[in-house]
């Protein structure tokens, strides 16, 4: 049996693959019939800076540059999240990075895949700790 938890609060990204897929409804009823509560929506174009930022700890990995390309190609839905355990609750959600190896029944293994792009395409981000959610929704929703 697991111990009482707290709700807490995630930052969930859809990128600009999954914007333009139109998986934005898709995606956002998966949060929901989890049972997971949207708190704040807003669809935006991410810049360098921002994602300068969001995604500090990969720079100067060989995909940083890529990735940062791929966030900026189109519009992305960003997302808070709250409920107990979301932040374990939403990657459990989204699937492993991969689409091709992602389990079915998660948002990447049921609607992604490989498009034969150097960058990987994987419908959504989120947050992989409580110190990246806190840090994560402070940058892409400051008045939170
Ligand atoms: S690491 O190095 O283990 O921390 O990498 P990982 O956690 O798997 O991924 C970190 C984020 O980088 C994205 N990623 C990529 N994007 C595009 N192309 C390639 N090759 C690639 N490799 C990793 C991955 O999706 C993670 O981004 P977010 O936005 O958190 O999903």
């Amino acid at each position: 049996m697991s111990t009482p938890s707290q709700p807490e609060r995630t930052l969930v990204l859809i990128k600009p693959d999954g914007v333009a897929r139109h998986l934005t409804g898709e995606i956002l009823r998966r949060i929901e019939a989890k049972g997971y509560t949207i708190v704040a929506l807003e669809q935006r174009s991410a810049d360098t800076e921002l994602l300068g930022e969001h995604y500090a700890e990969h720079q100067g990995k060989p995909f940083f540059d890529p990735l940062v390309d791929f966030m900026m190609s189109g519009p992305v839905v960003a997302a808070v999240v709250e409920g107990n355990r979301v932040i374990e609750g939403f990657r459990s959600l989204a699937g492993t990075t991969e689409p091709t190896a992602a389990a079915p029944g998660t948002i990447r293994g049921d609607l992604g895949r490989d498009w034969g792009t150097t960058v990987v395409q994987n419908l959504v981000h989120g947050s992989d700790s409580a110190e990246s959610a806190a840090r994560e929704i402070g940058l892409w929703f400051p008045a939170l």
